[in-house]
C-alpha cells in the first residue's frame, strides 16, 4: 500500500461528520441528566458548592496547582472589580516517586514546596487548592478522591479526603497556620477565574494532559444533592469529569491505546483528545505505517514509543518549509536517521488527522454543555479555556470554532472561547477569599445572634 491510499484510510476511521458530533452532543445530554441525578452515567457530574466569582473578592491568597507534572504555588492578589495579579509563582516538579508511590510521600511533597514558597510570603495563609483529579465533596473546603486519572497512582489516597491529607501532612513537616479555605478541580478554578473578569462566563474547559468541563448549575437542577437548593446558594458550579465520557466511536487505535493504559475503559474521551494521549495515538499509526512496510522501510524509531511528544506533533504540523526540515530533526532524535520527504509528509497526516477528530471531538462536547444551559444558544455565552493543547497546538481553537459553527451555523456566534491563562491558579485563590467572606459572614451572624 502506498502512503496517500493509508492516509485515505485513516482519514475515514478519523471522520466525525457534522451527524456524528450531533448525536454525540445528544448522548452528552443524556449522560449529563443522568449524572446530575445520581444515576449510572460515564459523566460524574459532581457538585462543588462553589459558585462563579461576582468580580469583587479582594485580598492576598495563596493558591496550589497540581495536576499534571508540576506543582504550581501562587501567591495571588486580588484587586477586586475584576483584577488579579500573580505577585508570586513558583514551579515545583513533582518526582515520579511521588505520583506513583505511597500518598504520603506525594503529600510530603506538596507540604514540603508550599513550606519553601511561604518562608518568603509571611503572612499571606489563606489558601485555594486546586486539585485536578475527580472528588466529591460535601463542602467546599473538602472532598474524597474517586480515583486517579492522568496516570496517577499513589497509593492510600482513593476514598480519602485530599484536604485533609494535606493538613497531615502539614503537620508531619511543621508547615505552621496555613488554613485550605476552598478545595477545588482546575476546570472549576478556571471558571471562578474566568467569572472573575467577565459575567458572561458559565463554562470553564481544560484541554492539557488531560481534558475536563464545568458549568454553572442551578442547584434546583443537582438532584442527587443532599441539601436543599436554598440552603446550597441557588447556584453552583458542576465537575462534569468529562474525560470520563464513553459514547464515542472507537477505532482499532483507540481501542489498542485503551488496553495499554493503567486504566482501561476509563477517561474514554480524555484518551481521544488530551495531551497525553494524543501523540499515542499518532505513534500508534505511525508505528502501524512502519509495520506494513509503507514508510521507513519496516524499521520502526527506537525511541517512536518513548520520546514522541505533544510538542513534536504541534512542530510537525508548523512544519510547511521545503523538505519539512523541522520534522527530519525530530525523526532523526527519534533515531530515523534517514528519511524522505514523502515520508515525512504522511508523517504531518497523520498528526493532522489524530489533532483534527480531537478538536472536533471537543467542540461537540462544548456544544452540548452550552445548549445545556441554553438550548436555543439564545445569549452570549464565554468559555474560558485552559492546558496547552488549547494555548499552542496549532489551529486548535479554529478547528474547535469551525466545529461549532457546523453545528449551529446562525447561533455558533454567540460561543466565545477566551484564554483564561493560569486560571486555575488565580481561580483557586479566588474561591479561598469566597469561603474567607463567607467564614467571616457566618462569624458576624453568630455574633449579633449571640447578643440578641
Ligand atoms: C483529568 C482529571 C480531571 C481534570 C482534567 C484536566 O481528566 O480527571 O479532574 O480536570 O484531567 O486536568
Amino acid at each position: 500500500m502506498q502512503a496517500g491510499e493509508f492516509i485515505e484510510g485513516l482519514r475515514r476511521d478519523f471522520l466525525l461528520t457534522t451527524d456524528d458530533l450531533k448525536k454525540i452532543a445528544e448522548d452528552f445530554h443524556g449522560e449529563m441528566r443522568r449524572g446530575l441525578a445520581g444515576g449510572r452515567s460515564s459523566l460524574k457530574m459532581l457538585p462543588s458548592h462553589i459558585d462563579c466569582a461576582t468580580g469583587g473578592e479582594s485580598g492576598d491568597f495563596l493558591a496550589i496547582d497540581l495536576g499534571g507534572t508540576n506543582l504550581r504555588v501562587l501567591q495571588v492578589n486580588l484587586c477586586g472589580r475584576g483584577k488579579a495579579r500573580i505577585e508570586r509563582v513558583r514551579k515545583f516538579r513533582i518526582p515520579e516517586s511521588a505520583t506513583h508511590g505511597r500518598g504520603e510521600d506525594l503529600f510530603d511533597f506538596i507540604a514540603k514546596s508550599i513550606g519553601v514558597f511561604t518562608k518568603k510570603t509571611g503572612a499571606v495563609r489563606r489558601m485555594g487548592f486546586t486539585f485536578s483529579f475527580p472528588f466529591e465533596q460535601d463542602g467546599a473546603a473538602s472532598g474524597r478522591l474517586i480515583g486517579w486519572t492522568k496516570g496517577f497512582s499513589a497509593t492510600g489516597v482513593v476514598g480519602r479526603d485530599v484536604a485533609a491529607l494535606l493538613r497531615d501532612a502539614f503537620h508531619r513537616n511543621s508547615v505552621d497556620k496555613i488554613e485550605i479555605a476552598a478545595l477545588m478541580n482546575d476546570a472549576v478554578g478556571t471558571l471562578v477565574a474566568g467569572s472573575y473578569t467577565d459575567r458572561r462566563c458559565d463554562i470553564a474547559a481544560i484541554f492539557g494532559t488531560g481534558t475536563n468541563a464545568c458549568y454553572r448549575e442551578r442547584a434546583a437542577g443537582i438532584g442527587k444533592l443532599k441539601k436543599s437548593p436554598a440552603d446550597e446558594g441557588g447556584h453552583m458550579i458542576v465537575n462534569i469529569e468529562w474525560g470520563n465520557f464513553d459514547r464515542l466511536p472507537l477505532n482499532r487505535y483507540d481501542l489498542a491505546l485503551d488496553a495499554e493504559t493503567i486504566n482501561p475503559k476509563c477517561q474514554i474521551f480524555e484518551k481521544m483528545i488530551s495531551g497525553m494521549y494524543l501523540k499515542k495515538i499518532a505513534a500508534k499509526i505511525i508505528e502501524d505505517m512502519i509495520l506494513q512496510k509503507i514508510i521507513f522501510g519496516g524499521r520502526i524509531p527506537a525511541r517512536l514509543a518513548d520520546d514522541f511528544g505533544t510538542g513534536d506533533m504541534s512542530a510537525i504540523e508548523l512544519d510547511r518549509a521545503k523538505g519539512l526540515p523541522k520534522t527530519r530533526s525530530i525523526l532523526r532524535r527519534l533515531g530515523a536517521a534517514n528519511s524522505s520527504t514523502d515520508e515525512r509528509k504522511a508523517i504531518r497526516d497523520v498528526c493532522n488527522v489524530v489533532s483534527g477528530r480531537a478538536a472536533r471531538a471537543s467542540a461537540a462536547a462544548l456544544f452540548a454543555v452550552v445548549t445545556w444551559i441554553d438550548p436555543g444558544l439564545a445569549d452570549r455565552h464565554t468559555l474560558a479555556m485552559d492546558g496547552t493543547l488549547f494555548e499552542k497546538y496549532p489551529k486548535f481553537k479554529g478547528r474547535v470554532s469551525a466545529a461549532l459553527k457546523d453545528l449551529d451555523p446562525n447561533k455558533s456566534s454567540n460561543i466565545r472561547m477566551i484564554h483564561a491563562k493560569d486560571g486555575s491558579g488565580i481561580g483557586a485563590a479566588i474561591a479561598a477569599a469566597v469561603a474567607a467572606k463567607k467564614s467571616s459572614n457566618l462569624f458576624c451572624d453568630m455574633s449579633i445572634r449571640g447578643t440578641r
